[in-house]
């Protein structure tokens, strides 16, 4: 049996962000809630397969669960499983709560208190499982997850991973994503890009600027572009979406991966 694992561990990859950093995680935030991190996350699970990367799709806590066959079902992860059709469901979140609203409000309406230290042991276990974990947030950077406040922000810190700001493309997105990358960087977490989403059909010429302007504004490069979708279920099934979403995300440059790494781990 020892042979079997060994084996398969000298064809562990490993992912590094620009200027070579190695990373086992990335946290996928973004400008607020409902501004498609799950959609991003699943494309860049998708995109990141294609090119033999093994990903572990992650979401600590889950808030407004949907029910699925009679069961409570975390929706997001049902979205990751269009890219990661094997993701165990228990594997893929920590907690979950019915109320659709902020974590700490969620778990206080069940009687529950987030724990962070089982987070950050659920990640571990993720983290020696995979090639990269794909950690999704609730809502932006600034979410809390318990009544003393304990944020998003604090368990980024906590995971020591990079975060990916997901923004929308429209009017108004300068300001949020801006905030947002200042306020991560102040605090010491990395920002390995933005992915620009387009929730919905705007001007191309105000779209384009801004991303020019966070680009100028933020220096951190915009890593993905995400086209308005009909039907993003469907749209993600499409490997040459995924390659014109993240065309710009230089996979040599921004995140390389090393299929030569022969070490045992
Ligand atoms: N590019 C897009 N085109 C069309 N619809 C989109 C696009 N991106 C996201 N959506 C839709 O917008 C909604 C919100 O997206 P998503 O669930 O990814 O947001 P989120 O940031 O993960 O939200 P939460 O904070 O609840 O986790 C979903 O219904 C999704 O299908
Ligand atoms: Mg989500």
């Amino acid at each position: 049996m020892n042979y079997i694992f060994s084996y398969v561990n000298l064809f562990v990859n490993k992912v590094y962000i620009r200027g070579g950093i190695f990373i086992k995680g990335l946290f996928i935030t973004g400008t607020d809630t409902d501004v498609g991190k799950t959609v991003a996350s699943t494309l860049l699970t998708g995109y990141l397969k294609q090119k033999g990367v093994k990903i572990a799709s992650y979401k600590p806590v889950q808030s407004g669960a949907d029910t699925l066959h009679g069961k409570l079902a975390a929706p997001d992860v049902e979205f990751y499983k269009l890219a990661n059709p094997e993701l165990n469901d228990k594997e893929a979140y920590t907690y979950l709560f019915k109320k659709a609203c902020s974590p700490h409000l969620a778990a206080r309406e069940e009687g529950i208190r987030i724990e962070q230290e089982k987070i950050i042991d659920h990640y571990k276990q993720l983290e020696a499982k995979s090639d990269l974990v794909l950690i999704e947030g609730a809502g932006g950077v600034i979410v809390p997850l318990t009544d003393a406040g304990y944020s998003m922000l604090d368990l980024m810190k906590e995971l020591a991973v990079p975060a990916v700001v997901v923004a929308r493309t429209g009017v108004g997105t300068i300001n949020h994503t801006v905030l947002t990358v200042d306020k991560l960087k102040q605090e010491g977490v990395p920002v390995a890009g933005v992915v620009m989403n387009r929730l919905h059909i705007g001007d191309p010429a105000v779209e384009l600027d801004n991303q020019w302007m966070i680009e100028k504004l933020t220096k951190v490069p915009v890593i993905g572009v995400i086209p308005y979708m009909d039907n993003p279920a469907e749209a993600i099934k499409n490997p040459s979406l995924l390659e014109k979403v993240f065309s710009k995300f230089d996979i040599l440059e921004e995140i390389a991966i090393d299929k030569q790494s022969s070490s045992f781990r």
